[in-house]
């Protein structure tokens, strides 16, 4: 999905029966048992480190992650690339990923731009928990991926659209407990303006990321269903 073709989806999920149609399509999907394990130790590492409850510190830590699987699938598509160029068809299915990667990749940079300025305002950064430990974190979860998406894609999909329904959730209970406070906080990010996204207030900047990663969760599905169709490799 492109940049336009996302917004112009944002736009259109910030109707209630909208985004219960749209999540519908993808609720009932069910992982694997070895996606469910990584995704519950994923999950389960997050909210032992920064707590079960969402917070802005939390969504900073969490959003570094989250840019790491885009990173890895296209990482190992351009690899497998660099080998099997002289195979027209293979290089489509490789390529087909590509465009979700690479969006993906610019959108969650754009989560953990503006919410990062968020937290330095706030105050809440401590350079161990919220800046070092992602960091750490991120690099062997590069690696991980990037493992797991030459072993098995599907397994690497699943736990994104774990991870992202995760992240989804968060968001929700974030807007529900903090929602009328952020509606009268203003918001004002150069990196926002510069990704061509528009917010009065922190109301509608979160409600738009968490729009952003129902996106990502069912665009993971729509990777498995590609993979199922022999459409992908
Ligand atoms: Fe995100
Ligand atoms: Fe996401």
């Amino acid at each position: 999905m492109q940049k336009l073709e996302h917004e112009a989806l944002v736009a259109k999920l910030k109707d209630p029966m909208e985004l219960a149609a749209y999540a519908r399509e993808c609720d009932d999907y069910r992982p694997g048992l070895l996606a469910r394990i990584l995704g519950a130790l994923l999950v389960g590492a997050g909210n032992l480190v920064y707590g079960k409850k969402p917070s802005y510190e939390k969504f900073k830590a969490v959003e570094v992650i989250a840019r790491i699987p885009y990173q890895s699938w296209e990482a190992v598509a351009y690899t497998y690339l660099t080998a099997f160029y002289g195979d027209e068809g293979r290089a489509i299915r490789l390529s087909r990923l590509l465009p979700f990667a690479r969006h993906a990749q610019d959108n969650e940079t754009m989560h953990v731009v503006v919410i990062t300025h968020l937290v330095k305002h706030y105050h809440r950064n401590s350079f161990f928990r919220h800046t070092l430990v992602p960091l750490v974190f991120s690099f062997f979860y590069y690696w991980a991926i990037w493992l797991l998406s030459l072993i098995d894609r599907r397994v690497a999909f699943e736990l994104n659209y774990i991870f992202e329904s995760h992240a989804f959730h968060q968001y929700t209970e974030f807007l529900e407990r903090e929602g009328e406070r952020m509606k009268s906080a203003p918001i004002s990010s150069p990196f926002l303006t510069f990704y061509g996204r528009e917010a009065d207030n922190e109301y509608d900047l979160f409600q738009s990321i968490r729009l952003d990663e129902i996106i990502h969760r069912n665009g993971s599905v729509e990777m498995i269903k590609e993979l199922d169709h022999g459409r992908l490799s």
